[in-house]
């Protein structure tokens, strides 16, 4: 069975914005992973040009409106290759294909009786597009553009009969519990219907910038009843049947919740009246807001998605809209929240177990990973994963599905650590365990790459080759790939990090502040009321002076500070260390391929074993140091009271070990 899906089509009057391409983005994730699952898919965007405020932009702009239309189809196509977003058509509204169907469209309803001649006499929202009844108005204004006064328009125009349409809608809504989705969105429609439909306007008279109705060519499409036609436009409606024929009904249409009504109201209507069948799901995604707050240009709160793949890439962005926005929700987005999910999930997690996996199967066996065994914990954590990963695909909870993937990585970076590859390989008896566990990581790792390819298509084909996947992607299938292989040996190659570790300067050049803000090394920021970035000139240098306090409490300049690398670590194996009161050794985890050695002088306050698992501090770009035979890399951070035993600086639980500490 072939699987259609759609995206609304976009109003060209700006550039693309973040609110649009996570549309796009969440929609190419499902077509992805149809594509993945061996499905034939159809993939289409578009932008929808027959609009006023796109005229006027036009008109502001010196251009005829077909030059500036084709001007921004570029911008758009431009945006989307940045996003890798993978449509296989993309339709604009002034295309010859997309007029054939309009017509045709409008002739078979007006011959069904359902287009009659009659006045408008109300309100209409330019940004919305859209009529306004007086009910929806707040004091006046349309709810959405409360800065624009709505026009008040008497106009002759055509009506389309979509009262007549109540019951079927009601009957088919009955039938399909799924045909709009999530359930919030449905109810609301529910309760739309129920309180009674009324006939639309679906012309605009005395404008030149649309598509003629056939029967009056006098007058235009109304902008909304030209745009839904796209969906059939492009698979052959009015052009070619066969092509319609394989493609229609289209299996979902995702679009934001703001414009439900248009498409599970007004479009099946206007579909069955011209004898066509509904779409089968329509799926209402929530708005991403901007630090809680509504994007707007007009308030500097709104992203633009390409400033966000110039720093940080595609994937990553890719990742943030599918993974941190429960799709169907609002979401929120920050260049402080950006950064600390982009540390946390690639930085710290991903991009560190691929390094580290690679690392250690070139330091200890030369990079190829040999099959040893039938798999350890991992097969089991890779089967759930899978599990609980098509299911939420299937409900269209993409960001469950990326969640999913993200657990097998998370259990391998803990399995990697509690298996100690490092130990293993100093003991010649457990050669064939650190076999089992170099191969069980990387298999993971392949497995987690397999499904994160409709997520972040590029960087999880370059971690399947570097953990020896040389199948094709487009071969790739995800029922028969992503599942545990016990069989065949790996050419497992190390490269330069993926993602390395960001220290939130892009929230800062964004103007926001950074909440636990490592400040550049000249200047400082603060918060101004306006939420901008005020820099702020570093304390001056203490000068020594003749009653100058002791040298112990100058102030440093924060140059000083950050020449002191602290971070995260966390404690894998602690031991007293012979003949020392003080010693103890530890063994810890600073995200690094192999643990690190370090001798605390903490004895006199803790016992080994209470220290394993414990998350600590560490000054890690200290110079080696021997004591007592033993090299140390590094320094633990612990306080001591006067007269008592040392105690340790806490690390909150939820710091990944490596994590930069200041
Ligand atoms: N042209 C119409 C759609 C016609 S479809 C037959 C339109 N265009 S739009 O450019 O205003 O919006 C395009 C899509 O982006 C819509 O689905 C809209 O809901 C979505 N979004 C616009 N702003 C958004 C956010 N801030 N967040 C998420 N989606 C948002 O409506």
């Amino acid at each position: 069975m072939p699987f259609y899906l759609t995206t609304a089509i976009d109003y060209v009057n700006g550039r693309p914005h973040l609110g649009q391409a996570y549309e796009k983005v969440a929609s190419d994730v499902i077509a992805r992973y149809k594509r993945l699952c061996g499905v034939e898919t159809h993939f289409l965007m578009g932008n929808d040009e027959h609009s006023q405020n796109v005229y006027k932009k036009a008109k502001e702009s010196g251009l005829e409106p077909l030059d500036y239309c084709a001007e921004m189809e570029q911008v758009f196509r431009a945006r989307w290759a940045e996003l890798d977003v993978s449509f296989d058509d993309f339709i604009r509204t002034t295309e010859p294909r997309h007029r054939a169907a309009v017509q045709q469209l409008a002739q078979r309803s007006f011959d069904a009786g359902d287009i009659y001649e009659g006045t408008y006499e109300g309100w209409y929202c330019v940004s919305c597009e859209a009529f306004k009844p007086e009910k929806d108005l707040v004091d006046g204004r349309c709810a959405f553009h409360p800065t624009l006064t709505p026009e008040w328009i008497k106009e002759k125009n055509f009506f389309f009969r979509l009262s007549k349409y109540r019951d079927r809608l009601l009957a088919h809504f009955e039938q399909h519990p799924t045909f709009l989705q999530p359930d919030m969105r449905r109810n609301e429609i529910l309760r739309l219907l129920e309180s009674g439909l009324e006939d639309i306007s679906m012309s605009r008279a005395g404008q030149a910038w649309g598509i003629p109705l056939p029967f009056a060519p006098a007058n235009v499409v109304y902008v909304w009843f030209d745009a839904l036609i796209n969906y059939i436009a492009a698979v052959g409606y009015g052009t070619d049947e066969a092509r319609f024929a394989h493609w229609w009904p289209a299996n979902l249409h995702v679009i934001g919740k703001d414009i439900t009504r248009f498409h599970t109201v007004v479009w099946p209507a206007m579909l069955w009246s011209a004898g066509i069948e509904a779409p089968q799901q329509v799926f209402g995604h929530g708005w991403i807001n901007y630090g809680g707050q509504r994007m707007s240009k007009t308030l500097g709160t709104s992203v633009e998605p390409g400033d966000l793949v110039a720093k940080f890439g595609a994937d990553p962005a890719r990742l943030y809209l599918t993974k941190e926005i429960a799709f169907g929700q609002d979401g929120d987005f920050t260049w402080e929240r950006f950064e600390e999910r982009y540390n946390a999930d690639l930085a710290n997690n991903l991009g560190n177990l691929v390094s580290r996996v690679a690392a250690m199967v070139q330091k200890y066996r030369g990079g190829l990973a040999k099959p040893a065994g039938s798999g350890g914990p991992l097969a089991q954590v890779v089967a759930d994963a899978s599990r609980t990963y098509h299911a939420a695909m299937s409900r269209l909870a993409i960001h469950e599905a990326a969640g999913a993937a993200f657990d097998i990585i998370t259990a391998t970076n803990g399995f990697v650590a509690e298996a100690a590859p490092w130990a293993l390989a100093k003991d010649p008896q457990a050669a064939e365990r650190l076999d089992a566990v170099l191969f069980e990581a990387a298999e993971a790792v392949r497995a987690a790459a397999v499904l994160l390819l409709p997520v972040m298509p590029a960087s999880a084909a370059e971690i399947l080759r570097r953990v020896g996947d040389t199948t094709p992607v487009a071969e790739l299938r995800v029922d028969r790939d992503a599942t545990w292989r016990s069989t065949g040996e790996r050419t497992v190659s190390a490269g330069p990090a993926l993602w390395p570790r960001t220290d939130l300067d892009a929230a800062a050049a964004h103007g926001r502040t950074p909440t636990s803000a490592p400040t550049p090394p000249q200047e400082t920021t603060v918060n101004d009321t306006t939420g901008g970035a005020a820099p702020v000139p570093p304390p001056a240098p203490v000068a020594p002076a003749a009653d100058a306090p002791p040298a112990t409490d100058a102030k440093i300049v924060i140059d000083d500070f950050m020449k002191v690398e602290l971070r995260a670590a966390k404690v894998l194996a602690a031991e007293a260390v012979p003949k020392s009161k003080k010693l103890i050794r530890l063994s810890v985890d600073v995200g690094e391929p192999e643990p690190r050695t370090i001798l605390a002088g903490i004895a006199e306050g803790y016992q080994p074993a209470e220290l394993v698992g414990r998350m600590i501090a560490i000054v890690a770009n200290l110079k080696p140091a021997k004591l007592m035979g033993i090299e140390s890399n590094g320094m633990v951070l612990a306080a001591s009271p006067e007269g008592g035993a040392p105690i340790l600086v806490a690390v909150d639980e939820r710091v990944p070990p490596g994590t930069r500490v200041r």
